[in-house]
């Protein structure tokens, strides 16, 4: 550790060696919201004064000396993008009770250290919860020692399981971290950008983002505006900071003619600068639950034509006529349908409109056309993958796959829901929920909540809040005992969320459907790291 200020402000109790080490804090490296958790704590618990500018300081030095290369930071990225997941890195189910309990389980795994300060974050959670007997060993806390066998080896604990996987799994030292370090600088972003995504309830959306660099290396201010092909429109002004070379953190406030609970309001950004700093890529996110969040790839915008994407996700195999539009930027003003190339099977046969942002063309699919993904190209500029050509709709996923709201009302504010019904076809398998599945896109599916029977007499339908039978936006009821309901009860409950689509010429309706839990209020929230500009 060489920086001045952090020997400074954390030299005093964790001293330093004759190396220049500082007890735990060398041993350690994590996410810029990792830092900011155990920083908070050590002024929170063990009276570490700070001011917030030398927060800010020490937390930026943190993160570059002792971060996470992009690699290791990649598989828990959607912690730090605030995802409403199932998570995929439990090994086991130890493992998952032991450290997945309480939290996710990308909370360690967004943390590398040596093992014998694994160990004493163990030493640390066993101080600081005492009823973590109950996630740390079998039985739970009190409980009896399972009876073992004479001369058996008595079964590892769940905790004993756990640390032996991630000492194993997120140690201090690896090669991505030493190549990183060594290929870490300052990147170099302003100018513009230009975006494409998409906001779940809302659609896909294109656009572009100013980066300017304030004085003294001190990041960035930002000023981005969006169209979705919908028609809205958002506008807003923000300010960011890059950390450990690559991991992107702003704040930007805007404004929009969305309407809605949901509409963009004090949006957080995180995001990923690849490593030959031509995309950056994310979730931005707002609400208090973090619960609304658009999906953002912007790339580095060039003098020349660029195609960013089309409105559309799928085309029918067979189609003809269909109205596409292709987003861009500098798209030029004279372009022949020759031009335009929508992979194999599509033709364009018109175009309708050409403005430098957007070009409307006529295309027909094919009958025989292959299932899968096309490319949108403008002249030289491809966009790979774009949307997909079908020739049937075979399911439909509820997404998220299992949500959770929260009941609300002051101080409490709600936590929302915006479901999607996302339409598959089967792949060249037949099979559904297989590798080669072809994501067909959102569709305007009908919706509803169905009772989960959990228990005999389950009322929970009547009482955990309403979802838009159109729309898909679930809004939770007020929290509180309810006179209204058996034993004074709050209004929570878990429910099925069915959505129901009839596909254009399909005899039958496809329905898909998503367990949903509503809670109640997070009363006590740990933590809420926020990594700011
Ligand atoms: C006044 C004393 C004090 C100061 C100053 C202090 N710490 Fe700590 N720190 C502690 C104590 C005590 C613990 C062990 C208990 C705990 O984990 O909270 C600890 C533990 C830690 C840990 C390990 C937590 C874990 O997850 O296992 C980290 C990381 C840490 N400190 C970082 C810092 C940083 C960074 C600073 C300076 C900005 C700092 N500390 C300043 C007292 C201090
Ligand atoms: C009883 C609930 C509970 C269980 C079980 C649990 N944790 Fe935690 N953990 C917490 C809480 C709460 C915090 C936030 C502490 C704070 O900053 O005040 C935390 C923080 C952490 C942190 C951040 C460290 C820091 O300095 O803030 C890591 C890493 C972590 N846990 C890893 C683990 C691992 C590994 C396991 C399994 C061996 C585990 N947790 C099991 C509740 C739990």
């Amino acid at each position: 550790m060489t920086d001045p200020l952090v020997i400074q402000k954390c030299g005093t109790c964790h001293i330093a060696d004759a190396k220049g080490n500082l007890t735990r804090i060398s041993a350690i490296r994590t996410t810029p919201e990792g830092w900011e958790e155990a920083i908070k704590r050590m002024v929170r618990l063990n009276g570490l004064q700070l001011s917030p500018d030398e927060a800010r300081k020490v937390l930026r030095s943190l993160s570059d000396s002792h971060g996470l290369a992009p690699e290791e930071a990649t598989p828990v990225e959607y912690f730090a993008e605030r995802r409403m997941i199932d998570e995929k890195i439990i090994p086991d189910p130890d493992v998952q009770h032991a450290c997945a309990s309480c939290h996710a389980f990308a909370k360690p795994m967004s943390w590398r250290r040596n093992p014998s300060d694994w160990d004493l974050l163990k030493n640390m959670h066993m101080a600081f919860f005492p009823s973590i007997e109950g996630s740390f060993r079998r039985g739970g806390f009190g409980a009896r020692q399972e009876a073992v066998a004479p001369g058996a080896e008595t079964p590892k604990q769940p905790v004993d399981i756990a640390l032996a996987y991630i000492k194993k799994s997120a140690p201090l030292i690896t090669p991505e971290w030493s190549n990183w370090t060594a290929m870490m600088e300052t990147p170099n972003l302003p100018g513009t950008w230009l975006i494409s995504g998409e906001l779940p309830g809302k659609g896909k959306f294109y656009g572009e983002m100013k980066i300017e660099e304030k004085a003294n290396q001190d990041g960035y201010t930002t000023h981005t505006q969006l169209t979705f092909t919908s028609g809205s429109q958002w506008s807003s002004d923000g300010s960011s900071l890059v950390y450990t070379g690559y991991a992107w953190r702003g704040r930007t406030q805007g404004s929009s003619n969305i309407a809605g609970i949901d509409a963009p309001n004090g949006v957080r950004q995180v995001m990923m600068l690849s490593k030959d700093q031509a995309e950056l890529s994310g979730r931005w996110f707002w609400g208090t639950y973090q619960e609304f969040g658009m999906d953002i790839t912007m790339r580095r915008a060039k003098s020349s034509p660029a195609v960013l994407g089309t409105d559309l996700t799928a085309l029918k195999a067979g189609s003809t006529d269909n109205t596409v539009r292709i987003f861009g930027s500098h798209l030029p003003a004279s372009l022949a349908a020759s031009d335009i190339k929508l992979g194999s099977g599509v033709t364009v046969s018109k175009i309708v409109s050409a403005t430098p942002e957007i070009v409307t063309v006529l295309a027909s699919v094919d009958p025989k056309a292959l299932a899968g993904r096309r490319p949108v190209s403008v002249g030289d500029s491809t966009i790979p993958g774009a949307f997909a050509v079908y020739d049937h709709m075979d399911y439909l996923k509820v997404t998220p796959e299992t949500g959770i709201a929260h009941l609300g009302s002051e101080p409490h504010a709600k936590g929302y829901m915006q479901f999607e019904a996302v339409a598959y076809s089967n792949g060249p398998d037949g099979k559904p929920n297989t590798a080669d599945d072809i994501y067909l896109g959102p569709v305007p599916a009908s919706w509803k909540l169905e009772e989960f029977v959990a228990s005999y007499g389950d009322d929970d339908l009547e009482f955990v809040g309403k979802l838009d039978a159109k729309t898909g936006f679930f809004v939770p009821s007020t929290d509180g005992p309810n006179p209204k309901r058996k034993s004074m009860r709050n209004n929570y409950g878990d429910v099925w969320t069915v959505a129901t689509y009839t596909p254009p010429g399909a005899a039958a309706p496809l329905v898909g459907r998503s367990y949903f839990i509503v809670a109640v209020p997070q009363y006590m929230q740990w933590d809420q790291p926020e990594v700011g500009q």
